[in-house]
C-alpha cells in the first residue's frame, strides 16, 4: 500500500514536470549566444514541456516549441551599427546614444509584436520564464505571468548580478568579464576594475533607467526596473568554465553550466569533408572566425597573407570558413566552405591546429576535442579568452592587424612541433570533461526542480556584497 502510495506520488510529480509551459527569451542577436541554449530547449521539449521561444535566430521545428521570430534584431543592430561599436574607437557618450536609440527601437518592436502581445494578455498560463539576464523585457513578463524565472547567460555574469544574489564579487580579485587582464590582477588592474564596478554599481539605474522609460512608452504601464526584478530571480544559470574566469564562492541559486552546454553529439561529417580530412595524412590547421566575426571583417592585405601563408605550409592541409566560395590563386592544400560542422571538425584526428577569433563557444569546443589554437581577438571577452589561453600554455596570440606572414606561419610551426601545447590542452580537456553532471544534464535537473518546488527561498543567502567596494584593494 505504502509502495502505491508512493508511486501515485512520484506520479503527480512526473506529470506535473510533464506538463509546464515555459517562456523563454534570448534578446541578445548573437548567434552564440542564441545557439549555446539550444540544446537546453530541445532536452526540455523533449521532456514533453512546452517551450515559447523568443529568439533572434529560430532553430529547427519542434513540436514542442513555438517560436517567435525576432530575427529583425539583427537589421536593427545593423542599423545603427551597434557590432562595429563594439570593436572600439568610439566615445562613451557616442556609444550610449547609440545603444538607446536601438533600444527604443527594439523595445518597440517587441512590444508591438502580436505574439507577445497574446502572451502577456495571459491567454496562457506560464510555469516559468527563461530569460537572459539584462533583458528589459524580464519586469514585464515577471509582472504579467506571474511566475518565477530562471537568468541565464552564455558568459560569467557580470558583477552587479553575482552582487544580487550573494556572491562574492569583491572587485580586487574578479575582473570584469570585459576587461583583458591576467587572472592575477596587478594593481592597476585592480584600480581600473574597482573603479569601473563602483561607477557601474551607482550609476547602473541611471544608465539603464532609458529602458524602464521605453517599455513603459510602449505598453501605457509602469514595470519596476530590471535590476529591482532581478533580485527576484530563482536561479542563474551562468557559464563560467573555470578555464576562462576565476572561480568565485557562490550561493546555492547559482548553477555553473559553464564547459561547453551546447556542445552535441559527435555526428557523422559530410563525406567531402571526411574524405578531405582523411586525407590530410601531415595534418590539417581548420580556421574559422566564427559566426560574428567572419572573413569579410578582414582586410584584402591579410587575406593575401593567410593565402600565401597556407601555401607555404604544404603538403599540411587548411580548411578555412570562408565567405566567398572561391579566392584568386586559392593553393591546392587549402579547401574552403562557407558553413562547416564544426564540433565535428574539431573532433576530426587530423585536425591540429585552430586558428579562432577567439569566441567562448568555439574555445570550449576546441578544449573538448583538444586541439591547441592560434588566437586572432576581435572584441570584447575574446582578447581576455585568448590571453587565457596563452597564459594557460595551450595556445597562442596573434594580431590580425600587426601579423606577418612569417610570424604567422612560426606560430602555426610553433604549435604543431613543440608538444606542450597539445599535453595542456590534453589535460584541460580531462578535466572539463570529468563531472558527475554534464551541464546539460545539471540545467534541466535544475529546471524540473523548481518547476516542482516553484521556489528557491529555502537557498537564498539574505546578503549583498557590494559593501566589500572599498579601499580593500590597495592591500593586496
Ligand atoms: C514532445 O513532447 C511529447 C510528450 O508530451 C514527447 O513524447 C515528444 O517526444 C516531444 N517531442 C520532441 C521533438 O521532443
Ligand atoms: C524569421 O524572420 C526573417 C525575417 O523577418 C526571415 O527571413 C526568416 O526566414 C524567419 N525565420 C523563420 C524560421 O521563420
Ligand atoms: C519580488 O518578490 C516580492 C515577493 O514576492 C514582491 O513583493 C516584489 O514586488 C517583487 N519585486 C519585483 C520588482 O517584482
Ligand atoms: C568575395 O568576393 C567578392 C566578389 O568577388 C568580393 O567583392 C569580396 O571582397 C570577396 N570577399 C572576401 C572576404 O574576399
Amino acid at each position: 500500500m505504502k509502495i502505491l502510495c508512493l508511486l501515485f506520488m512520484l506520479s503527480i510529480v512526473y506529470d506535473y514536470t510533464k506538463c509546464a509551459n515555459i517562456m523563454a527569451i534570448i534578446p541578445s542577436p548573437f548567434y552564440s549566444h542564441q545557439a549555446t541554449f539550444r540544446p537546453l530547449w530541445r532536452e526540455l521539449a523533449k521532456r514533453g514541456h512546452k517551450i515559447t521561444l523568443m529568439t533572434t535566430d529560430p532553430m529547427e521545428w519542434n513540436e514542442n516549441i513555438t517560436q517567435i521570430n525576432n530575427s529583425f534584431f539583427h537589421e536593427i543592430y545593423e542599423k545603427h551599427e551597434l557590432k562595429k561599436l563594439m570593436v572600439g574607437g568610439h566615445s562613451i557618450f557616442e556609444m550610449f546614444n547609440k545603444l538607446f536609440e536601438a533600444s527604443d527601437e527594439l523595445i518597440k518592436t517587441m512590444v508591438t509584436n502580436d505574439e507577445f502581445v497574446n502572451i502577456l494578455k495571459n491567454e496562457k498560463k506560464f510555469d516559468l520564464i527563461i530569460s537572459e539576464i539584462m533583458n528589459p523585457m524580464l519586469p514585464v513578463l515577471y509582472s504579467k505571468l506571474k511566475c518565477p524565472f530562471i537568468e541565464v547567460y552564455s558568459m560569467d555574469a557580470p558583477p552587479y548580478l553575482h552582487a544580487l544574489i550573494g556572491n562574492a564579487m569583491h572587485p580586487a580579485i574578479y575582473a570584469f568579464p570585459i576587461f583583458d587582464f591576467q587572472s592575477k590582477l596587478f594593481f592597476t588592474d585592480r584600480l581600473i576594475n574597482t573603479l569601473f564596478v563602483s561607477v557601474f554599481h551607482v550609476s547602473k539605474e541611471i544608465i539603464f533607467s532609458p529602458f524602464k522609460q521605453f517599455v513603459a512608452k510602449y505598453t501605457g504601464e509602469d514595470f519596476p526596473s530590471v535590476f529591482d526584478t532581478e533580485k527576484n530571480v530563482s536561479l542563474i544559470f551562468n557559464s563560467a568554465n573555470p578555464v576562462f574566469y576565476s572561480m568565485r564562492p557562490v550561493t546555492p541559486i547559482t548553477i555553473n553550466i559553464g564547459g561547453g552546454l551546447h556542445l552535441t553529439d559527435p555526428k557523422r561529417l559530410p563525406k567531402d569533408l571526411q574524405t578531405y580530412l582523411d586525407g590530410a595524412k601531415h595534418g590539417c590547421i581548420y580556421f574559422s572566425f566564427g559566426s560574428n566575426v567572419n572573413s569579410n571583417f578582414l582586410s584584402p592585405e591579410a587575406t593575401e597573407i593567410f593565402r600565401k601563408t597556407f601555401e607555404e605550409l604544404a603538403p599540411i592541409k587548411v580548411l578555412w570558413k570562408f565567405e566567398n566560395d572561391t579566392m584568386p590563386l586559392k593553393p591546392k592544400n587549402l579547401e574552403l566552405k562557407k558553413w562547416l560542422p564544426q564540433q565535428d571538425v574539431l573532433r576530426h584526428p587530423n585536425v591540429k591546429v585552430f586558428i579562432t577569433q577567439g569566441g567562448l563557444q568555439s574555445m570550449e569546443e576546441a578544449i573538448d576535442s583538444a586541439v591547441p589554437m592560434l588566437g586572432m581577438p576581435f572584441y570584447g571577452d575574446q582578447i581576455n579568452n585568448v590571453k587565457k589561453m596563452v597564459e594557460k600554455d595551450f595556445g597562442l596570440m596573434l594580431d590580425v592587424k600587426t601579423m606577418d606572414s612569417t610570424s604567422l606561419k612560426n606560430s602555426i610551426l610553433e604549435l604543431l612541433n613543440n608538444p606542450k601545447y597539445k599535453k595542456n590542452i590534453d589535460r584541460l580537456s580531462a578535466i572539463s570533461k570529468d563531472e558527475p553532471m554534464r551541464p546539460l544534464e545539471k540545467a534541466v535537473w535544475w529546471t524540473e526542480y523548481l518547476l516542482r518546488h516553484k521556489t528557491t527561498e529555502h537557498l537564498r543567502v539574505l546578503q549583498q556584497t557590494y559593501h566589500f567596494i572599498s579601499i580593500s584593494f590597495l592591500i593586496f
